[in-house]
Formats: structure tokens, C-alpha cells, sequence
């Protein structure tokens, strides 16, 4: 057994905006500086005991409270009801000063809330360990991601909320709560995925496993022009691949014509088993999010979480970016990844205003030219967590149980918040028109405009999730209005009126 804490927890004085002796607001962005809101103060506790004393004393007063990770998302899900608002005051906490961790013989893992994947990945391959998978890039709290229902790719590979067999839970009346996959196996379902509404979750313990190598590949492919073959031919890579990324096809604004055009040539990312023990060399380059080239053929090995995820020297792409990622059972994806591809060709018309007459600049988009709209399929094997947009409930009883996702991004010329909230409305078109047909579930944490109703069709199980979201806060006091309309919290709309 191996234990760490952090000597400093207790030295630690507790960061308390003076609440009635003068304003010290706090402004919250997320990280590309397009969702924001002003909380009446930022609340971080030096330890947990610290955190509950908080919680209690403001639970008589209904205060608002919004645990954040790293922000990284794309919605309003993890903003904070502005000061002034409601006649409650808002508190924005921050975890990360919880910083324990110990690793059990077992290979289980118990962590504070504070850990970020950045420290927490290199700190189990330390011990000879590495979690079942992660995204694409090591930037999000372990929270944050988990609760989310953040994935990798994989068609044995679950989200993240999966590695999850144990949490502490702080409830609006400051008591702890206890889940476990032992003992409240069905508690976990509901809170693995409990996208801060559930409670200020103070612990995870996860199960890791033994460190092992992936040899990771690149490959370019030219893909056909008629979009229909090319999402027959995109469905059979799917099928082909046990771990892949798909990146591809692309619209491009053409200038010249005013129009987006299709480029449908593909980068593959693979990963295999591999016994290599060589250096490591995954982390030179890698084709997501711009961290590195996609236009070439390579191959390389390392730690599967290294392989899998990169460690960004900071955050590769910071420009606006309207996206969402949409997941549904793996057997629409020819059909669906067609017509959504069809559909965005379609509001080619309505961009013309807003595009720029001299070709894509370098350095906003990057190291190298990027695209006005990008495509990544990815492959999710699916679960029972009650909120997973890969949960299994609905499912007719011959479906194979693995998802794909349609990840789409549309990446302004320019940063401009006129723009910005011009490709959001495009973006908000996909589930009215696709979601009921392709049985479409939209990421918790990137663009998500659904409402109550369909909120229900996607999670079968949403009421009795409710039910532990009232018991858990009784005063609507994790609630903002995003998760009061998407969810439909009947009990908290009046807070946002
Ligand atoms: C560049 C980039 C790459 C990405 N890549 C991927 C990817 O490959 N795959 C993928 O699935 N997603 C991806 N995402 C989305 C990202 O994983 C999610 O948005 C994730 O939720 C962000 O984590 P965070 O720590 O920044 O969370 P935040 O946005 O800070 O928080 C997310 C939610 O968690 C809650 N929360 C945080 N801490 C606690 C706590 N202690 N207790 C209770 N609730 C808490 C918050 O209240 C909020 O509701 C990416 C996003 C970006 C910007
Ligand atoms: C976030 O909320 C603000 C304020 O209600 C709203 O103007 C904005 O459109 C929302 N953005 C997204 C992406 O939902
Ligand atoms: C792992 O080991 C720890 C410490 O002995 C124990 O408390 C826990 O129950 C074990 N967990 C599992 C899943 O075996
Ligand atoms: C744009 O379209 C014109 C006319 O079809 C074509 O000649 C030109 O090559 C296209 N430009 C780009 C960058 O593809
Ligand atoms: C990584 O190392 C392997 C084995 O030496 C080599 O074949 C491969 O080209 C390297 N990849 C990169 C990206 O450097
Ligand atoms: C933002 O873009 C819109 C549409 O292209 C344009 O009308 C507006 O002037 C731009 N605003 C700024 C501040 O550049
Ligand atoms: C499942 O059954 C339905 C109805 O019988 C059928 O239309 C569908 O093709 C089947 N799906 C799979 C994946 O076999
Ligand atoms: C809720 O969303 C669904 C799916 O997008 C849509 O069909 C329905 O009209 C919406 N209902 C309301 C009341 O807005």
C-alpha cells in the first residue's frame, strides 16, 4: 500500500469570499472563454472537514453551490447561477486542495476530489498502474471527466464513470454519503454520472489495472466522394478496429464558390496490444484536437495511457469552437453519419455572411491549416449508469450494446462571439431533427440544447435519479438553470424565473 496527502492540506487556509463585508465576486470562464457567469464568491477548502463546515452553514440560507473541475467543456452546464440572479447567494468551490490518494494491493485507488488527470495518470504509472481509458487529451479534473460520462474510443471500452467503484458524496445538509459498487451497487449507477447535481463529491475510488503498452497507428485513407459509400466504408472501419478514431471527412469553405465543400479523405488512429518495450514516443505528436499533424502515416509506442491520451504542453487549440458529440447504438452509423454529414452540407447557405474572404490564417487554427467543419467518429461500449449517454436502457433486446459517436466542430475563421453563437444555433438543429429516428444522446458537457421530454426517452431512468437529486439537495441548491430545464426540475424552475 502506498499512501500520499498532502502535508500542506491543514496549513492550508480556507479561500472564503468575506460575505457581507464587501463584494469579492469571482468570475468563472470556461477554457475558451465563452461561458461565464459571476458567483457573490469562490469557496476552497483547505480539507474536507473545512468543506462541510461550509456546507452546513450554508444550507439553513440555500445558498448556491457549484463544484468546478477544469472547465473544459462546451455548455452551460458547469456555470454557476450570476449573483443577483436569485435572491440566494452563489458559490463557486473548487477541490483542489484534496488531494490524498492511496493505492490498495487490489489495484483499487482512493483519491481526493483535487486530483486532475495531468498529475493523477503520471502518478499511477509511478506504481506500476493505468486506468481501462480516458479522452483524448489529459486536461479535465478526474470529476469533472467521470461524471460527465467522458470517453475514449473503443468498442470494448467504456467511459470513464466505469473505472468508478466507490465515492463520497457531501449532500446540501453537509452529511457524507457512502457509495459503493460492494455495497449500493444500484447508488452507484446514479452517481457515477451525476453531473454535479447530485452532490459535492469529495472521493473516488476507482479500480486501475496493471501498466501495459499500445502501439498506436496513423494511417491516411482517401475516402469516396459519394457520401453514402463513405459511411458504409467509415462503418466497416468501425467494425474492423477494436480501438479506432476516425478523423474525417471535413467541409471546407471554398471561397471561390461560397460554399462548403466535402473532403473526404480520412486519418485512421489504431491501437493495438503490443509486447514493445522499447522508449516510449507517443507523446511527440498526435493527431487530436490540433496537438499534431493528421496528414501523414506513422506509428509509435507507449504507456496505453500515454498512447491514448495526450499530455498537452498546455491546451492545443484555444479559439472559439461550437461542438457537440452525439452518441447512438453502433447499428445507425452508416445511415446516421450520412445524414448528419448531408445536413451540415446543407447549411452551407446560411454561413456565407459570416465567412471571410481570404483563406483560413494560420496560427488561430494552429500549427498547420485546419477546417471549417471536422468530423471524429469514435466507438463506446455501453453501460447501465442511469445518466451515461451510452446507457443501454432503452435498447431494443438485439442491439449489440456498443455506441458510436459523431463528434462535430465548427471552428470560426475568426473569433467572434457573433459567429460563435451563430454556429451554436446551426448546432442546435441535430437533435430535433435526428434524435428520436437515431436514438441520439448528446454529451453532458459539450453543446446540449435538448429538453425534459426527450431527456426522459434517452434515460428511462431519470425519475428515480430525480428522486436522489431531491433527497440529496433538498433546496435546489446544485441546481442551475441548465440542469433545471434540460432535466426538467419541475421543483427548482422557479429559482431561474
Ligand atoms: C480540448 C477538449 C478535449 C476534450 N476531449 C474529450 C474527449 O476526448 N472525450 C470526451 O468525452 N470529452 C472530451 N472533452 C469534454 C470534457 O471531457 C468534459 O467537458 C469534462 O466534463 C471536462 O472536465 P472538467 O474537469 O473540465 O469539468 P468541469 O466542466 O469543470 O465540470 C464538469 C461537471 O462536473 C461537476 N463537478 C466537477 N467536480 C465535481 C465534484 N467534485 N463534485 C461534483 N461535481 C463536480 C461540475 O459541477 C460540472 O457539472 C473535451 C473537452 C475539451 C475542451
Ligand atoms: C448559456 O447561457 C447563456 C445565458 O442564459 C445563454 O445566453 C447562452 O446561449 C447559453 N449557451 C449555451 C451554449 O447553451
Ligand atoms: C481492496 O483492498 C482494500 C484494502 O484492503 C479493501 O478495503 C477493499 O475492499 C478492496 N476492494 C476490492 C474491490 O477488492
Ligand atoms: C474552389 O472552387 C473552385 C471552383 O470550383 C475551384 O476551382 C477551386 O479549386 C476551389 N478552391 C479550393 C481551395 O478548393
Ligand atoms: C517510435 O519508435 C518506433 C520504434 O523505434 C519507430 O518505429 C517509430 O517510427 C517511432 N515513432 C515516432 C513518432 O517517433
Ligand atoms: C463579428 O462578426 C460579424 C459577422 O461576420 C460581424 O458583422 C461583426 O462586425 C463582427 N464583430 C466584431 C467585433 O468583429
Ligand atoms: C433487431 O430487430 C429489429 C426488429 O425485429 C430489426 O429491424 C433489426 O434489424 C434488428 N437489429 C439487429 C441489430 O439485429
Ligand atoms: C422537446 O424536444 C424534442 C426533440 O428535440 C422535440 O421534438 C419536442 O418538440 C420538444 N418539446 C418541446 C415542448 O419543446
Amino acid at each position: 500500500m502506498v499512501g500520499f496527502s498532502s502535508s500542506l492540506g491543514t496549513a492550508f487556509l480556507s479561500l472564503l469570499a468575506l460575505n457581507g463585508l464587501g463584494a469579492l465576486a469571482h468570475r468563472w470562464f470556461n477554457w475558451q472563454f465563452d461561458i461565464t457567469c459571476e458567483a457573490t464568491g469562490y469557496f476552497v477548502p483547505g480539507n474536507e472537514a473545512d468543506l462541510v463546515e461550509f456546507v452546513r452553514t450554508q444550507y439553513p440560507q440555500k445558498t448556491l453551490l457549484k463544484p468546478v473541475g477544469n472547465g473544459h467543456g462546451f455548455g452551460n452546464l458547469t456555470t454557476c447561477v450570476n449573483d443577483g440572479e436569485s435572491n440566494r447567494d452563489s458559490y463557486i468551490l473548487s477541490l483542489t486542495n484534496l488531494k490524498h490518494l492511496e493505492i490498495f494491493e487490489n489495484k483499487t485507488v482512493t483519491f481526493g476530489g483535487g486530483w486532475d488527470l495531468i498529475d493523477l495518470i503520471p502518478t499511477l504509472e509511478e506504481n506500476g498502474l493505468q486506468v481501462a481509458n480516458l479522452g483524448s487529451e489529459m486536461v479535465q479534473n478526474y470529476i469533472g471527466a467521470a461524471t460527465t460520462g467522458t470517453h475514449g474510443t473503443g468498442k470494448q471500452h467504456q467511459n470513464l464513470a466505469n473505472q468508478i467503484i466507490g465515492l463520497r458524496v457531501l449532500n446540501a445538509k453537509g452529511d457524507i454519503h457512502i457509495i459503493s459498487q460492494e455495497h449500493t451497487p444500484d447508488l452507484l449507477k446514479a452517481h457515477r454520472i451525476g453531473i454535479g447535481a447530485l452532490g459535492i463529491v469529495v472521493e473516488v475510488t476507482l479500480q486501475a489495472e496493471p501498466l501495459s503498452f499500445l502501439k498506436r497507428t496513423s494511417k491516411v485513407v482517401e475516402g469516396p466522394q459519394d457520401i453514402t459509400k463513405l459511411y458504409e466504408m467509415i462503418a466497416e472501419y468501425g467494425d474492423k478496429y477494436e480501438q479506432v478514431n476516425i478523423i474525417g471527412p471535413n467541409l471546407d469553405w471554398n471561397v471561390t464558390t461560397e460554399e462548403l465543400v466535402p473532403r473526404t479523405s480520412l486519418t485512421l488512429v489504431y491501437w493495438e496490444e503490443t509486447d514493445y518495450t522499447g522508449a516510449p514516443n507517443c507523446s511527440v505528436d498526435f493527431c487530436a484536437n490540433d496537438c499534431g499533424r493528421c496528414d501523414r502515416d506513422y506509428v509509435c509506442y507507449d504507456y496505453n495511457n500515454y498512447a491514448i491520451a495526450t499530455p498537452p504542453a498546455g491546451i492545443c487549440y484555444r479559439g472559439f469552437m461550437g461542438q457537440f458529440e452525439h452518441f447512438f447504438p453502433i447499428e445507425n452509423l452508416a445511415e446516421a453519419g450520412r445524414d448528419y454529414f448531408n445536413y451540415a452540407l446543407s447549411q452551407s447557405d446560411r454561413m456565407k455572411p459570416y465567412q471571410l474572404d481570404n483563406p483560413i490564417e494560420e496560427g488561430l487554427h494552429g500549427g498547420y491549416l485546419s477546417d471549417d467543419v471536422t468530423v471524429i467518429t469514435r466507438f463506446i461500449k455501453g453501460d447501465d449508469n442511469w445518466l451515461s449517454p451510452v446507457n443501454k436502457d432503452n435498447l431494443p433486446a438485439n442491439a449489440s450494446g456498443i455506441f458510436a459517436t459523431l463528434e462535430y466542430s465548427w471552428i470560426p475563421s475568426y473569433n467572434n462571439y457573433t459567429l460563435q453563437w451563430f454556429y451554436q444555433d446551426l448546432l442546435k438543429e441535430f437533435i430535433p431533427v435526428f434524435g428520436e429516428k437515431y436514438n441520439v444522446r448528446p454529451h453532458w458537457n459539450k453543446m446540449l440544447f435538448n429538453n425534459e421530454t426527450y431527456a426522459s426517452t434517452i434515460y428511462p431512468k431519470i425519475n428515480s435519479w430525480l428522486d436522489i437529486q431531491e433527497q440529496m439537495d433538498p433546496h435546489c441548491q446544485f441546481v442551475n438553470e441548465f440542469l433545471a430545464e434540460s432535466l426538467g426540475i419541475e421543483r427548482c424552475m422557479s429559482l431561474f424565473q
